[in-house]
């Protein structure tokens, strides 16, 4: 049966900025997290201690988590690949991060320049860290579904380093279809050998919508008793290291579907269409959300 309450984990300002090329002033980036908190968003991934050599883009996040508003009962995460990301994570007074491994080697390489086994090495004393300092970690997995270099990935694959992931001490592992290549049927047998020495509750599902299948993925998962989401708004996005991949599947577009299921989330939809209207204002982009764009013509 379905889930009855779903968590939306937003992280427009995070993947969906990140392949942005222009420059997006701090002042932008925290009214827009600013925007989604009082829209009802529970958690937010804000930003990243990454190379900036490597993501331009997210150079400012310690000044953007220094300047939000932080609401009471709000996560606020950022990525960090390394011990020195967590440091800068730790510094800027993140309470949560999120580690990112890949499902495929080729990927790994090109997004954090390591093998797969050697990311997760990368991670323990990030792990340990974050016990001492009471930082909750999220994990990502890349390309659960296929991979721009790879190709195929096998779910078995994906179970392994969920398993991984969550025994090292992440509390929960977001499944990513980084190039939006997955069917629904794909995602469910993915779900459902993922499943099998996990429990569902311990997923969430984080999909791009490059073929524009992300709803139906998302719809697959619930069926099969996933109950956390990622999502960016207005649909912003890609990743800088897979070609031709778009954003994420649109916040409101998610919403949307399970308000349609009656299923709760706390997020109201005339707050969260105007969040995202407004960055794509600033960004001068047309809005990625069909949900958005429907609201807002009426
Ligand atoms: P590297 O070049 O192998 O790292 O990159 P290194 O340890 O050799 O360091 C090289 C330089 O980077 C040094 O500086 C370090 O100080 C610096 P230099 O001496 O040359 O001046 N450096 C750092 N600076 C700031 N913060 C740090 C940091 N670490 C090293 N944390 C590394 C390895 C992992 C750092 C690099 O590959 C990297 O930053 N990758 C990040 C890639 C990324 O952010 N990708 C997008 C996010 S993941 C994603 O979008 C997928 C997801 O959405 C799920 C999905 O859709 O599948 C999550
Ligand atoms: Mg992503």
């Amino acid at each position: 049966s379905m889930p009855q309450q779903v968590r939306l984990v937003e992280v427009g300002p995070r993947d969906g900025l990140q392949n942005e090329k222009q420059p997006i002033s701090v002042a932008d980036k925290v009214r827009m997290v600013d925007d989604l908190s009082a829209a009802g968003l529970s958690y937010i991934e804000v930003g990243s201690f990454v190379s900036p050599k490597w993501v331009p883009q997210m150079a400012g996040s310690a000044e953007v988590f220094a300047a939000i508003q932080q609401k009471p009962g709000v996560t606020y995460a950022a990525l960090a690949p390394n011990l020195k990301g967590f440091e800068g994570a730790l510094e800027a007074g993140v309470k949560e991060v999120a580690v990112f491994a890949a499902a495929s080697e080729g990927f790994s390489q090109k997004n954090i320049n390591c093998s797969i086994a050697e990311s997760l090495q990368r991670f323990e004393p990030i792990m340990a860290a974050a016990k001492e300092h009471g930082v909750r970690v999220r994990g990502y997995i890349s390309c659960v579904l296929g991979c721009p270099i790879d190709g195929d990935v096998a779910p078995e694959q994906v179970a392994a380093i969920a398993r991984e992931l969550l025994d090292s001490g992440c509390y929960e592992v977001s499944l990513g279809d980084t190039i939006g290549v997955g069917t629904a049927g794909d995602t469910r047998r993915l779900i459902e050998v993922v499943g099998r020495d996990i429990d569902r509750r311990l997923l969430a599902g984080h999909f791009h919508d490059t073929y524009g299948q992300a709803l139906a993925n998302i719809h697959a998962s619930l069926l099969e008793g996933v109950a956390v989401f990622d999502s960016s708004v207005a649909g912003l996005g890609g990743c800088p290291y897979a070609k031709g991949a778009t954003g994420n599947v649109a916040s409101e577009d998610v919403l949307y579907l399970l308000n349609g299921l009656g299923i709760e989330t706390g997020v109201d939809m005339a707050a969260l269409v105007q969040a995202g209207q407004h960055i794509c204002n600033v960004l001068g982009k047309t809005n990625g959300s069909r949900v958005a764009r429907a609201l807002l013509a009426r």
